[in-house]
């Protein structure tokens, strides 16, 4: 099968696309024929060696196709169900066939496509576990959310502005700020322009916001400090930017009595019943049409290094796909 692999940690022109033999099943897996993989920003991470594994590797933690090969034992899918999922005991998922473990396979309802299926599993749940739980947001509530037209940003924007939520978005550039307006963004800063803390201070007058969503990190985490309400949170999901250096508690203190909490998505999925609660809200949302998942670009597996340059480069907007060749 095709595939994309890591030959040593680096930039993008270490993927490399190779020839190796289709993986079979073992117990509680299934084998899955991928008509997508989904790109995520931990992926570049992975490549590029902050998260260290073994070289070479295949990349990618996410896909959606068909089912096409049970592991001993399986039961609980059948040949041609259609599934996605956000991660694999062996990553290994930019290729045409992606081995999948049993408790992390989501079906897929009738009416939705294997690229919104896709879209919404790892940047879906994430955004939807860190509204839902890792801070609930209430309605009325003014928040931030960082990056609010990437592939989490998008559907965190919506999922609070459904729950009620005044949301100040930033972003970087005004194509992206109409994108982050259309998700439910009531106030928007092109944060390559405008300093967020003078906005989002005059727009709370003073009093500051109750949670940020930061995930672009090193750049961003002691200005999201700054605009914090007093016992507010900092959720520091991410680190597009970089990553943020160890903090000193007494800062804390200083900030006005704020919490920082660094959530991963594996601590909001510790079951499969958690798992598919999560998967269930957004599958309802979309068939309901109140959620809408943007593709922002597709391309061809061959190409995921440019689908890389472009992630990195801060040109993608919402999901971005790898197409499988039938
Ligand atoms: N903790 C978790 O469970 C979890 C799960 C999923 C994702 N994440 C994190 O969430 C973040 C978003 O992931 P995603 O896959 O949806 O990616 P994404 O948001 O679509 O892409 C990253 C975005 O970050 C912004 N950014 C700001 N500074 C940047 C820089 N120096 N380099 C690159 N990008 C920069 C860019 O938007 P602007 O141009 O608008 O600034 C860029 O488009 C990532 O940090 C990822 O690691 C965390």
């Amino acid at each position: 099968m095709k595939a994309i692999r890591v030959e040593t940690h680096g930039g993008p022109e270490t993927l490399r696309l190779v020839d190796l033999p289709i993986p079979e099943p073992g117990s509680g897996e299934i084998r899955v024929k991928q008509s997508v993989a989904g790109l995520n920003y931990i992926d570049v991470y992975v490549r590029s060696g902050v998260y260290k594994r073994e070289t070479p590797f295949v990349l990618g933690r996410e896909g959606a196709g068909t089912v096409e090969a049970l592991g001993p034992g399986v039961t609980e899918f059948a040949l041609g169900d259609r599934v996605a999922y956000m991660e694999t005991p062996h990553l290994g998922c930019y290729a045409e066939h992606a081995i999948v473990s049993v408790a992390e396979a989501v079906p897929v309802p009738p009416g939705v496509s294997d690229d919104v299926a896709c879209a919404i599993m790892l940047q879906g749940v994430t955004a939807q576990y860190l509204v839902r739980s890792t801070y609930p947001v209430a309605p009325g509530q003014t928040i931030l959310v960082h990056a609010a037209a990437g592939g989490v940003g998008l559907l965190l924007t919506q999922l609070a502005t459904l729950a009620g939520a005044h949301v100040i978005a930033t972003v970087g550039g005004p194509a992206k700020a109409e994108l982050a307006r259309g998700a439910g963004a009531q106030t928007v800063i092109d944060y390559s322009v405008n300093d967020f803390v003078d906005e989002v201070k005059r727009f709370t007058g003073g009093a500051g916001v109750p949670v940020a969503y930061d995930s672009v990190g090193r750049d961003t985490w002691e200005r999201s400090l700054a605009v914090l309400a007093k016992r507010g949170y900092l959720v520091l999901y991410g680190a597009s930017s970089g990553p943020v250096p160890p903090i000193d508690p007494q800062r804390l203190a200083a900030a006005g009595s704020v919490y920082v909490t660094r959530p991963t998505l594996g601590d909001y999925k510790r079951t499969r019943d958690e798992l598919l609660a999560r998967t269930d809200e957004l599958f309802a949302l979309v068939a309901a049409g109140k959620l809408s998942v943007r593709i922002g670009a597709v391309y061809e597996l061959a190409d995921a290094a440019q689908a890389h340059r472009d992630l990195e480069a801060r040109k993608t907007t919402g999901k971005v796909l790898l197409r499988i060749p039938a």
